[in-house]
């Protein structure tokens, strides 16, 4: 055991314990005070409240309550406090009626457009707040998308931190704007749904939840980047996962929360815990969780232990807790309540639409719960909240649309006189407004609570048939029946069509793992059998999935077009046929790599189903691989992707020139200056987004019709980098507007100081490496024609 100092301040008494060999718990204590740095008025309101409560009403502020939303801090009508309505999730509000299904955070991302990403966030903001919702349980930068199985992967952006970090401030800023709180989640190392929490076997042992066992600089480098960048957005809360590191509980770890989170970074909001992942009352608090959820407050409460409720008084009377952290942890959570004036009469009531589709009754007009709420009335029940949000959905959709192969410019399609259609993923659903995991429809979005409630849905089929009044579409959408009876129903197809568009679809959801990257339902036999019918020469597949698919059926002569469409929302239909039949030209990008078979990824998920062993530390998953995951694991062990991080082909070709690189400051220091001991603002230390370096490039259209690209900038580490460095990482990327054919557009990219900077494992800080970095320019992670260098020591 030590006393040390970290740079960025606090005393911290760190007890080093050897967990996993090389993996240490490391302990940060105390749990800072917020300072309210940035929401300075707010938070003398939050203080000024929080000195008016009583410990009885301090605890109904950090420990949930059962009542109308997906989580529930109860109103306080003695001092006027309206409470809490938290809901799922990021891509909708999700219990809600007439509210909006948006495209999910992976196709947010594969538009690569920081605009339409905002607009995004906006929307969001828009519905919940029109729906009464303080809190959007959303976006997701953790899982980032560490094994391509994850089963939550699709409600995050990208692997890459740096994509990540954009589409996740973007969101935020969006989403806040409209005066409601974001709650970036989950926090942190989150990176598979097998054994998230724990589990009792049959011999009655209880097996721990996976510990993510993360070394530091792979921490700060990668999985913590993102919140980083949450946090300098003004990121109201944060929730912490359920997953373990270096095997202590996510919302009991100090290192994590007190450490990284609330000092490193200056977080000044509140860390929620996921719904049950709080598995202890003193450590959690004083391990810096601020809001138990769903929460439990013991006798007359529900039945699940919350730890906390009114026991956190006996934690006061024994002395192990200090009230002064509680007053701390209520002050966090009210500081955003003044700061996006949810105290206002302005503030939208919760309609009770909310209640009914909690599984909840209205007795005589008054919801049966025991606790205030800011409830709507009867009259405004039911509020459509969507306004024109189907436009941006439908545009959002179409940008985020990635075109794979174009064999001879086959798309777009003109106007086809005979279209078939193929495949399970085209028509309408048969399971109605609630069920992702429905058999026949389309693939909008994935399960789980980060689903969406469709109030309509935009069918591929439908898309076409509307788009196309007069031209004959035949459609076969029975999986089953096109593999099992092949010859036979395939031949009611007649004429021969023009196209042939195949829709496929992979499943994913919380709580599960994906277990093949293939598409699902026979989706290779469904590919065969249409392009060897002698119908289809000329096939065009279309995937609707949660990230990387192989594609054993990509060489295929007669796939002549492949697009990856991903989970774009309701207009799912619209967006597609946007592309498919040229209204857009596509310039969405691949935010992750595809690979020609799943054994070229590394860092799969741990599995220890079915192990007979009674260890309760069974399940560890070490993180091995370091910074190398996705296509910084391709470049580093040389393997050929079969499509590319950063790829996606246009209907136009577009040529980079006249790479400009300038260095802004000629006497740069190593370490950015040091705050001593002060707690940074948010986002930490400020000179880390001081801009050290400006990049430009022409792009210019050079072919014939209209359309967007997305250069990237990749960077180069010096060699003498220290550890294990990728060959190269995104720095940089930025959306053309759309050119005209000829058309020419500059292009810049600013490099701060932290994207220019290692993590220094023993100085605990940014640090920038000597020598010269490679700057790579171009349109995907592997066509990079444009090269410079910079160098700053
Ligand atoms: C994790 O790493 C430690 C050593 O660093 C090793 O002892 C342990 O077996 C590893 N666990 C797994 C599941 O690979
Ligand atoms: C986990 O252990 C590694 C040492 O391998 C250490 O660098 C890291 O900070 C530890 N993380 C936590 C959260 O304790
Ligand atoms: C937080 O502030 C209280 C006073 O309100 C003080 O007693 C306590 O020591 C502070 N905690 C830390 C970690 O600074
Ligand atoms: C705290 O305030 C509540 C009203 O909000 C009241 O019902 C309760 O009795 C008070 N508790 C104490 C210990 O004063
Ligand atoms: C309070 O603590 C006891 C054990 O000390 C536990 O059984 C109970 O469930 C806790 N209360 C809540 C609300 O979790
Ligand atoms: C205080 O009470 C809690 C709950 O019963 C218990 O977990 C903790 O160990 C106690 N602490 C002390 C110092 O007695
Ligand atoms: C507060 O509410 C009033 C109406 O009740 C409105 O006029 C005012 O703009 C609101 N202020 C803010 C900051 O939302
Ligand atoms: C593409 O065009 C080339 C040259 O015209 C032709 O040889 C080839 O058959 C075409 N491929 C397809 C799939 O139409
Ligand atoms: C984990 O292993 C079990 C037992 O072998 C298997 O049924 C399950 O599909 C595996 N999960 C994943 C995500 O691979
Ligand atoms: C695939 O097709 C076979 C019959 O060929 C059928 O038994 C099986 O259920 C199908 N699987 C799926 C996932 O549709
Ligand atoms: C492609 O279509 C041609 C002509 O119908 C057919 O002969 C060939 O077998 C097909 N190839 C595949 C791989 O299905
Ligand atoms: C060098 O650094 C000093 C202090 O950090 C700063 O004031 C000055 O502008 C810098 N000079 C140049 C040329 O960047």
């Amino acid at each position: 055991m030590r006393w040390t100092s970290l740079a960025a301040g606090a005393c911290v008494f760190s007890a080093v314990q050897l967990v996993q060999s090389q993996y240490v718990e490391e302990t940060v204590y105390p749990s800072p005070n917020a300072t309210g740095t940035g929401w300075e008025d707010a938070f003398a309101k939050a203080s000024a409240l929080t000195a008016q409560l009583n410990l009885t009403e301090k605890i109904f502020v950090v420990t949930g309550v059962q009542g109308p939303c997906v989580g529930n801090i109860p109103a306080i009508p003695r001092v006027g406090f309206k409470g809490l309505c938290l809901q799922d999730g990021p891509l909708a509000i999700r219990q809600a009626s007439y509210a909006s299904v948006f495209p999910a955070g992976l196709s947010a991302a594969a538009t690569w457009d920081r605009e339409l990403i905002y607009q995004r966030g906006v929307a969001l903001g828009q519905e919940f707040r029109g729906k009464g919702a303080n809190v959007i349980l959303g976006p997701v930068a953790g899982p980032l998308g560490r094994s391509v199985e994850g089963g939550r992967n699709w409600e995050g952006f990208s692997p890459d931190p740096y994509l990540t970090g954009i589409a996740f401030s973007k969101t935020i800023e969006g989403i806040q704007s409209q005066n409601v709180q974001a709650c970036g989640k989950h926090y942190i190392g989150y990176e598979q749904e097998t054994q998230r929490n724990p589990t009792v076997n049959a011999d009655g042992v209880t097996i721990e939840a996976v510990s993510s066992n993360i070394d530091d600089r792979t921490m700060h480098e990668l999985y913590l980047w993102p919140f980083a960048d949450g946090v300098k957005s003004g990121l109201a809360s944060i929730m912490c996962s359920y997953n373990r590191l270096n095997e202590t509980y996510a919302c009991q770890n100090s290192k994590t929360q007190n450490g990284l989170l609330k000092t490193e970074l200056g977080f000044q909001g509140y860390v929620m815990s996921d719904w049950g992942g709080t598995h202890s009352g003193v450590d959690a608090i004083m391990s810096g969780e601020d809001m138990n959820m769903p929460g439990n407050l013991g006798p007359g409460d529900s039945t699940v232990s919350s730890y906390w409720g009114y026991n956190i008084t006996t934690f006061l009377n024994n002395g192990s807790v200090s009230e002064s952290r509680i007053d701390d942890m209520a002050r966090r959570i009210l500081t955003p309540y003044f700061y996006f004036h949810q105290d206002n009469d302005s503030w939208p009531t919760i309609d009770l639409d909310t209640v009914l589709l909690n599984g909840g009754i209205l007795r005589n007009n008054v919801p049966a719960y025991q606790h205030p709420f800011n409830f709507g009335n009867v009259s405004d029940m039911n509020r459509d909240v969507r306004a024109n949000h189907g436009d941006l959905i439908r545009q959002i959709g179409s940008a985020s649309t990635v075109l794979l192969k174009n064999v001879n410019n086959t798309l777009p399609l003109r106007s086809p006189k005979r279209i078939a259609v193929f495949g399970n993923a085209a028509p309408d659903s048969s399971g109605g407004p609630y069920d992702p995991e429905n058999e026949n429809g389309p693939q909008a979005v994935g399960g789980g609570s980060g689903t969406g409630r469709f109030t309509y849905l935009i069918s591929p089929l439908e898309a076409i048939k509307q788009r196309n009044p007069s031209a004959l579409v035949e459609y076969i959408t029975d999986n089953t029946l096109l593999t099992t009876q092949q010859s036979s129903t395939i031949s009611t197809i007649y004429p021969q069509p023009d196209v042939c568009l195949v829709f496929l679809k992979s499943f994913a959801t919380e709580g599960a793992d994906r277990t093949s990257l293939l598409c699902d339902y026979n989706s290779t036999e469904v590919v065969n059998t249409v392009t060897s019918s002698r119908l289809c020469p000329n096939t065009i597949v279309i995937t609707n999935s949660p990230g990387p698919n192989v594609l054993p059926w990509a060489d295929n002569e007669n796939v002549t077009g492949i697009i990856a469409g991903h989970y774009p929302g309701e207009q799912i239909g619209n967006s597609i046929a946007d592309v498919l039949f040229g209204d857009v030209n596509p310039s969405g990008k691949l935010p992750y790599t595809i690979a020609y078979q799943a054994s070229d990824y590394n860092a799969p998920i741990v599995n220890f189903t079915g192990v007979n062993n009674n260890d309760p530390n069974l399940w560890q998953s070490n993180f091995t691989e370091g910074l190398l995951i996705d296509y910084r694991h391709f470049d580093y062990s040389n393997i050929t992707p079969r499509y590319e991080f950063g790829f996606g082909l246009s209907y136009t070709t577009f040529s980079l020139s006249n790479l400009q690189i300038s260095s802004n400051a000629s006497n740069v220091t190593a370490y950015p200056p040091s705050l001593g001991s002060q707690i940074p603002p948010p986002g930490g230390n400020p000179a880390l987004y001081d801009i050290l370096a400006t990049v430009t490039v022409d792009v210019k259209n050079t072919g014939r019709v209209a359309g967007a690209t997305v250069p990237q900038l990749y960077l180069g580490f010096p060699p003498d980098t220290p550890g294990t460095t990728p060959p190269k990482v995104l720095r940089g990327f930025d959306k053309t507007s759309v050119l005209a054919a000829g058309q020419q557009e500059t292009i810049r990219f600013n490099l701060r100081r932290k994207d220019v900077s290692f993590w220094d494992v023993v100085r605990q800080e940014w640090a920038i490496p000597s020598g010269s970095f490679n700057v790579l320019v171009g349109q995907s992670s592997r066509e990079l024609p444009l090269s410079g260098e910079v160098t700053f020591l």
